[in-house]
């Protein structure tokens, strides 16, 4: 008889990883590195339900290498992942949006991956409850240099460098974890894309997205308007477009924006439509960065049948120069963003 799904064979993201090994899409190392993402995930989404009950609200009194007012759980999160990282004995460097330079993990015994991640993404909305997330990317070392022959700092410091700074097609997996209603992390490995959404009362991420895709067209755009003024004409002329209720049969597109890319970006993954953050006159890249939030996140638009753009090619294209380099970024359903593509040809 056809094996009967019972209510109790459940796929967590550990059994999901198993059967990826089994099936050979993934090696067993990398699947330790995403457990251990998956702890610290965890853990900051525990950390960010209680800030305000645990004085963790507000910031920490540092800034970052980007120039922010480091909150005090960008601080935190990032020590939950490099810890979990670390413990994973499976990674070789990491960079974080909150660390000035790449990091070489000592306590490596096998695996080496790279890993690229933004602890916590849209931590301005911490102190009032609104969602948040976490961003990550993973490579393989890179061939050219060899993490072992380390001396002198220099060269250490060089092939750091020249092992995170991979364009975004040489990722072996990316993905986010959303604390919002609920915890949802969704990942690829390169073979479509996957939700898992956080049981508390097991612990576990139970598969609840399997195989992803995003509508070909949504009717929702994510932008922040308050740039308007400094972006380029194709742009606004773009924006006027979508709010011109005759061009779309009586019904404009409507505005969504919650100033945390990964809530803003998990919507439009579900819902359709297309989520930017242009350049603008202030600033020329926008304000995202390409390695550990334009990167992961084309990566998985692109494995669930959209677009990443930086308006004038595809994200994923994009050879790094700088660990924080920040680019342009149009993401979402392919209608839209193809549309805007045309706006700035
Ligand atoms: P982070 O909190 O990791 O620094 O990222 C914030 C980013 C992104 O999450 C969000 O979409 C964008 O900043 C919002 O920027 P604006 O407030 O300028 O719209
Ligand atoms: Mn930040
Ligand atoms: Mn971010
Ligand atoms: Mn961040």
């Amino acid at each position: 008889p056809a094996q009967t799904k019972s209510e109790y064979d459940l796929v967590t993201l550990t059994s999901f990883l198993l059967k990826e090994q089994a099936k050979g899409t993934m090696d067993g190392e990398l699947a330790i590195v995403l457990s251990s993402i998956a702890v610290a995930c965890k853990q900051i989404a525990s950390l960010v339900t209680r800030a305000g009950i645990s004085n963790l609200t507000g910031l920490a009194g540092a800034a970052n290498i980007q120039g922010e007012d480091q909150k005090k759980l960008d601080v935190v999160s990032n020590e939950v992942f490099c810890n979990a990282l670390r413990a994973s004995g499976r990674t070789g460097i990491i960079a974080s949006e909150e660390e000035d330079l790449p990091v070489s993990v000592e306590e490596t015994y096998s695996g080496n991956y790279v890993v690229v991640f933004d602890p916590l993404d849209g931590s301005s909305n911490i102190d009032a409850g609104i969602s948040t997330g976490s961003i990550f990317g993973i490579y393989a070392p890179s061939e050219e240099c060899a993490i072992e022959d380390m001396d002198d700092p220099e060269k250490m410091m060089q092939n750091c460098v020249l092992n995170v700074c991979q364009p975004g097609s040489s990722l072996l997996a990316s993905g986010y974890c959303l604390y919002s209603s609920s915890t949802v992390l969704v990942l690829t490995i390169g073979h479509g894309v996957f939700g898992f959404t956080y049981d508390s009362q097991i612990g576990e991420f139970v598969l609840s997205h399997p195989d992803l895709k995003v509508p070909e067209e949504g009717k929702i755009y994510a932008f922040n308007e308050g740039n308007y003024e400094g972006w380029e004409t194709g742009l606004r002329d773009y924006m006027d477009s979508l709010k011109n209720a005759s061009k779309w049969g009586g019904k404009p597109y409507s505005a969504r924006y919650i100033g945390s890319l990964v809530g803003d970006f998990h919507r439009t993954l579900l819902y359709g439509g297309i989520y930017g953050y242009p350049g603008d006159t202030r600033n020329p890249n926008g304000k995202l960065r390409l390695l550990y939030e334009c990167a992961p996140m084309s990566m998985i638009i692109e494995q669930a049948g959209g677009v990443g753009s930086t308006g004038r090619g595809r994200v994923l294209d994009v050879m790094p120069e700088k660990v924080h380099q920040r680019v342009p970024l149009f993401i979402g359903s392919k209608k839209e963003v193809e549309y805007l593509e045309s706006f700035l040809k």
